[in-house]
């Protein structure tokens, strides 16, 4: 198995590849099956796809990795916002994990973001993973979630430098997040049969 890789945009044809990738990534993870791969899948549709921000990571012609950021808003006031990026979903086949497949992806899209001339990207995850690149509490800039609170996993990160100073409110990551359950069971009916683990395997997790 080749230990190199290249990061590059998303192609047509890569698609189906990329979300069999990452339902494999995300499945059982943070909750009974997963809907990431139907949040890509309307991404590409939707006013707030960037194909540029849309990439893979190749590795004798198998696609590994997958990264996006989407358009997003924080509203800072009375009908203002600013507009970011949201980071995510980030997704590396299981049997190619810590090579730094994952970073390569957040690096590309970080350096691809500020030539792009996009100013902050906010994302939810790990942070002892995604500190290492520069993101930050989303408190320390004054941003809170839509629904206003901060946690250690809501994070940001300014593309230039205090693009942030005088932006505070609420980050409103794009419609597409908001899938259902029911759309999830009909989208995943496109993919081979999976089980999903019960509620009573829940206290696992
Ligand atoms: C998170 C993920 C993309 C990392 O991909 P990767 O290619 O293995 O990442 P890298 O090789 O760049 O980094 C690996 C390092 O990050 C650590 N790491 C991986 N996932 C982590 C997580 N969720 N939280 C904290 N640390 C994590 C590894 O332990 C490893 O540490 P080391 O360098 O000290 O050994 C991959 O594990 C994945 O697809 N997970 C399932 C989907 C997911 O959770 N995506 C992120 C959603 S926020």
């Amino acid at each position: 198995m080749c230990d190199c890789f290249v990061v590059r945009p998303e192609r047509e044809q890569d698609r189906e590849r990329v979300e069999r990738l990452i339902r494999g990534a995300f499945w059982d993870v943070y909750r009974p099956g997963c809907n990431e791969h139907l949040i890509v899948h309307r991404m590409r549709g939707s006013a707030c796809f960037v194909p540029e921000l849309n990439v893979v990571a190749e590795s004798d012609g198998r696609i590994v990795g997958h990264a996006i950021c989407s358009r997003a808003q924080v509203e800072t006031g009375c009908d203002k916002r600013f507009e970011v990026l949201c980071f995510g979903p980030l997704a590396v086949s299981s049997e190619f994990r810590c090579r730094g497949i994952g970073s390569a992806l957040i690096e590309y899209l970080i350096g691809e973001a500020g030539r792009m001339g996009f100013r902050a990207m906010v994302l939810f995850g790990n942070p002892d993973y995604y500190g290492k690149f520069g993101f930050r509490d989303a408190r320390h800039f004054g941003i809170t979630t839509s629904s206003g609170e901060n946690f250690a996993a809501f994070m940001a990160m300014e593309l230039k430098e205090e693009a942030l100073k005088d932006v505070s409110g609420r980050f409103f990551e794009d419609a597409v997040f908001h899938v259902t359950d029911e759309e999830t069971e009909r989208f995943d009916r496109r993919f081979p049969f999976r089980k999903k683990r019960g509620a009573q395997d829940n206290e696992r997790f």
